[in-house]
């Protein structure tokens, strides 16, 4: 309106039905958005936001799940360094990969979850696609059960799950049940909880598993434990997708990380498995991971991988390739892929090594609370047990962010920050 009558007492020679497009245009795109209200922050990755934007010194930022090196640098594994320089020199083209992505990559990254040895890679069962990352390789087997599992469309996570599995199930159309996992009163497993829970769950159902260094408490079942979880989601006829994003990260030793998974096979499991390399390979943007689907014949994983390829193909046509080189490389290669495994160790017990710091700090600080839970949970993250006040406080007193549940990400806890830290959980737990 402002516009027509400002162009109006102008009295030029500008007709009316000249600028009537115009006006109705602006005052179209003025309204296409205006019901859209502003959303929350993601629950993790807004932290690092906040965390940018404060000028203490002392900050830390323990929300994000990303590896620091022990002066808190990010930390380039010499093995993918050391891949990059070899892919540099080679000038290697930029084409389209296929829809299901870089050959070498999918096959390794399989081997890598199930084994050299398993009976599932020897008789070429697994349909394995290249992914974007972990989420995108969980959205991927959320739109394959979506369009082709037969059961409820219910999807049951432990409680608590990683922020991001419930809307992701969420948006492929699936009911997020929960079933028990985290027990506060010890700061373990549930295994008796989660064992109940799984009994009721309605045959057919989909059962979300961490494979290993559960996120967000650091808290895995035991070999014995996950045995007698396989027997019950077999019994009852359920079905398992694993979400393994920490390889290497729980105890530092691939196959170790694994054991969980290869039961489920063992045990006569068709799973379906989400894959990560942000992590074991210090590749977070490079969007790096796998999606894998067990199957029951040759014939039969043809067409599940044809199907596959029919959801990526409107998402996002084919994966990008530079990362999925480089992983593939690393895994490939047998001088990378021994240099890989020293570097997932040596962050695995930097890791752990900071635990018993962090440990030794509190009880030099004077606190009389057990935090023993920081050195029995393993993995990338500590849940803590602090709560919300008690988080906030951490956060507007001493400047060290972390997710509201009390998560802190032990990636990020160096010798340098350590006793800072300590002495901030301690004021605000005391
Ligand atoms: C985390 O839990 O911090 C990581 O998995 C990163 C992410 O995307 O949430």
């Amino acid at each position: 309106m402002a516009t027509l009558k400002l162009v109006s007492n102008m009295n030029t020679r500008i007709s009316l039905a000249a600028i009537t497009p115009t006006v109705n245009l602006v005052r179209h795109q003025h309204c296409w958005w205006s019901h859209v209200e502003m959303g929350p922050p993601d629950a993790i990755l807004g932290v690092t936001e906040t965390y940018k934007k404060d000028t203490n010194p002392k900050k830390i930022n323990l929300g994000v799940g990303a590896y620091r090196d022990d002066n808190s640098k990010p930390y380039l594994l010499p093995s993918v360094l050391k891949a990059e320089e070899i892919l540099k020199s080679k000038n290697l083209d930029k084409e389209y990969l296929p829809i299901s992505g870089l050959a070498e990559f999918t096959a390794a990254a399989a081997k890598l979850a199930f084994g050299e040895n398993s009976r599932v890679i020897k008789e070429g069962l697994n349909a394995t696609v290249q992914g974007i990352s972990g989420t995108g390789s969980l959205m991927l087997g959320a739109n394959f059960l979506r369009d082709f599992h037969n059961g409820p469309k219910e999807v049951y996570m432990p409680t608590p799950t990683w922020g991001n599995h419930i809307p992701l199930f969420k948006k492929a159309g699936f009911a997020v049940k929960q079933y028990r996992y985290y027990d506060p009163k010890t700061c373990g497993f549930d295994f008796n909880g989660a064992l109940q829970d799984m009994a009721k769950i309605p045959e057919k159902s989909v059962v979300l598993l961490h494979a290993c260094a559960h996120n967000p408490t650091g808290v895995d079942p035991k070999p014995e434990q996950w045995r007698e979880i396989s027997k019950v989601m077999k019994q009852r006829n359920l079905f398992p997708f694993i979400d393994m994003a920490y390889q290497g990260f729980a105890t530092g030793d691939i196959d170790r990380d694994a054991t969980a998974l290869r039961q489920f096979i063992d045990d006569g499991h068709q799973i379906a498995l989400a894959q990560s390399f942000a992590k074991n390979m210090g590749l977070y943007a490079e969007r790096v991971g796998a999606f894998s689907l067990v199957t029951a014949s040759k014939e039969e994983k043809e067409k599940v991988m044809s199907q596959i390829k029919i959801i990526i193909r409107p998402l996002y046509s084919n994966p990008p390739i530079h990362g999925a080189r480089i992983a593939a490389l690393v895994m490939n290669d047998p001088e990378l892929r021994a240099q890989w495994l020293k570097d997932v160790k040596g962050m695995a017990d930097r890791i752990i090594s900071v635990r018993t710091k962090l440990r030794d700090g509190l009880k030099r600080e004077g606190s009389t609370k057990n935090w023993q839970h920081i050195t029995d949970q393993i993995g990338m993250f500590c849940f803590t047990g602090m709560d919300k006040d008690q988080v906030e406080r951490l956060t507007k007193e001493f400047s060290v962010y972390l997710t509201k549940d009390g998560r802190i990400s032990m990636a990020g806890v160096t010798s340098g920050n350590v006793d800072y830290l300590a002495h901030g959980m301690h004021s605000v737990t005391k």
